[in-house]
């Protein structure tokens, strides 16, 4: 299969909508998965289960709610770092592609897509935006956005050949250095970079969404980078 990178064009708004949305909200079930591993879950969990017990008088119907309901938040919290994330984006940024990323020089969206089953089809993603370092002299640096490998055709270079992309576009813009933020449950992801080279800078919670529900999922925000 031959897989063609090029610039994106507005009629490829629906299909790059829905790749995107699923290559983010793949990440609420091994990220609920995580969440209820972690020590603070566990305890909490048999907490609920066993307080509602007790205090209940025995009953196993409260039990069953008490402990339910927690594990219920959990999920609503890794729900909404996720779906909320994708909700944020497409009313922001993805709402207006040409308008964000094409009209401006040191911006670009890319879509990855080959023929299938005689039909043309976006398999993949990758954007830049260019920023101004203020650490650099007045040069800019790269941020890398919506890089994103539809789940049919992982694990085949694609990835790579999106970052080589978003780099090349980076070193012919000028700009010193690239940036990105990925989550700590997008593991592919934090392995693809590591593989490329960059390194982690810094590890946070500080995101869009709402502190609490970033701190009930137990994830970390990278923000990694690479000199270029
Ligand atoms: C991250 C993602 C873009 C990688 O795309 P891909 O086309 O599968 O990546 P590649 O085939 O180019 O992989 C390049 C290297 O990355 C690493 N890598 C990629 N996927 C990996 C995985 N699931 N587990 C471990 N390492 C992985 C490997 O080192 C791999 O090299 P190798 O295949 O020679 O071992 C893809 O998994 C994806 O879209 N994930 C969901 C969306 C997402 O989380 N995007 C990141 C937003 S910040």
């Amino acid at each position: 299969m031959q897989i063609v990178i090029r610039r994106y064009q507005p009629s490829d708004r629906e299909a790059v909508e829905r790749v995107f949305r699923e290559g983010i909200e793949e990440h609420i079930n091994p990220a609920f998965m995580y969440a209820m591993t972690r020590p603070l879950h566990i305890t909490v969990s048999l907490f609920m289960y066993i307080g509602a017990y007790v205090m209940g008088g025995q009953s196993v119907v409260l039990a069953l709610m008490s402990g339910g309901a927690w594990i219920g938040l959990v999920y609503f919290c890794c729900h909404e770092f996720y779906a909320g994330y994708v909700r944020a984006r497409l009313n922001t940024d993805m709402q207006d592609i040409p308008g964000y990323y094409l009209s401006n020089p040191d911006n670009c969206f890319w879509v990855a897509e080959a023929e299938m089953n005689g039909r043309p089809q976006i398999l993949g993603m990758v954007a830049v935006e260019g920023k101004n370092d203020p650490g650099s002299d007045g040069k800019k640096y790269g941020e890398v956005y919506r890089m994103i490998v539809s789940s049919s055709c992982r694990r085949a270079g694609l990835g790579k050949r999106l970052a080589k992309t978003a780099e090349d576009f980076c070193r012919e813009r000028g700009f010193s250095k690239i940036e990105l933020s990925t989550s700590s449950t997008q593991t592919a992801a934090v392995a693809l970079y590591f593989k490329l080279g960059f390194k982690l800078i810094l590890v946070h919670t500080r995101s869009e969404t709402l502190q609490w529900i970033v701190w009930m999922t137990r994830a970390t925000i990278l923000t990694m980078e690479k000199n270029i």
